[in-house]
């Protein structure tokens, strides 16, 4: 199958609004995969602009170039992804955002209270975190990355703490 005309990267820069640098630094990282044509011009397919978007939408859901590579790597190579392609894609997204909703709710409502970080420099953390008991399920704010604390610790004092 011919290849199409494609498009430049400054038309990709304008449709976009992304620097054209800024889009030479995501085809270094892969996310972009352009072709030169005759004159040595670097070409894109029109899709591009929807990788791109995809792109800037997913980083500023706090996603990394990384994390966002994988989710493109379920696009086919060498051809337009269709919308089923897009569908599937978008429902491995979801379940990725789903998380991280969760995870911005749970700090949102727990900011102000233990959060399992080990610090233990707030008076409720001898009740949610009574020696550091958060750091034997891993490194980071427990609390706020989904470990509940443990049951076995006082669940009167808990909830007494809950009421106040
Ligand atoms: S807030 Fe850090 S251990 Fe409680």
């Amino acid at each position: 199958m011919a290849r199409s005309a494609g498009v430049s990267i400054g038309y990709l820069s304008e449709r976009t609004g992304l620097a054209v640098s800024a889009i030479r630094y995501y085809e270094t990282q892969g996310l972009v995969e352009p072709w030169r044509n005759a004159g040595g011009q670097r070409r894109f397919e029109r899709a591009d602009l929807r990788r791109l978007s995809f792109v800037m939408i997913a980083q500023k859901f706090g996603f990394s170039l990384p994390e966002i590579q994988s989710f493109l790597k379920g696009l086919p190579g060498g051809r337009t992804p269709t919308k089923a392609d897009w569908a599937q894609l978008s429902a491995q997204f979801r379940e990725h955002l789903d998380a991280r909703i969760a995870t911005l709710e749970r700090m949102r409502d727990n900011l102000d209270g233990c959060i399992g970080c080990g610090c233990l420099s707030l008076p409720n953390c001898k009740l949610y975190n009574p020696d550091d008991e958060a750091a034997q399920k891993g490194q980071g704010p427990r609390y706020l990355m989904g470990d509940a604390p443990d049951r076995s610790a006082d669940d009167g004092n808990r909830a007494s703490n809950d009421e106040n």
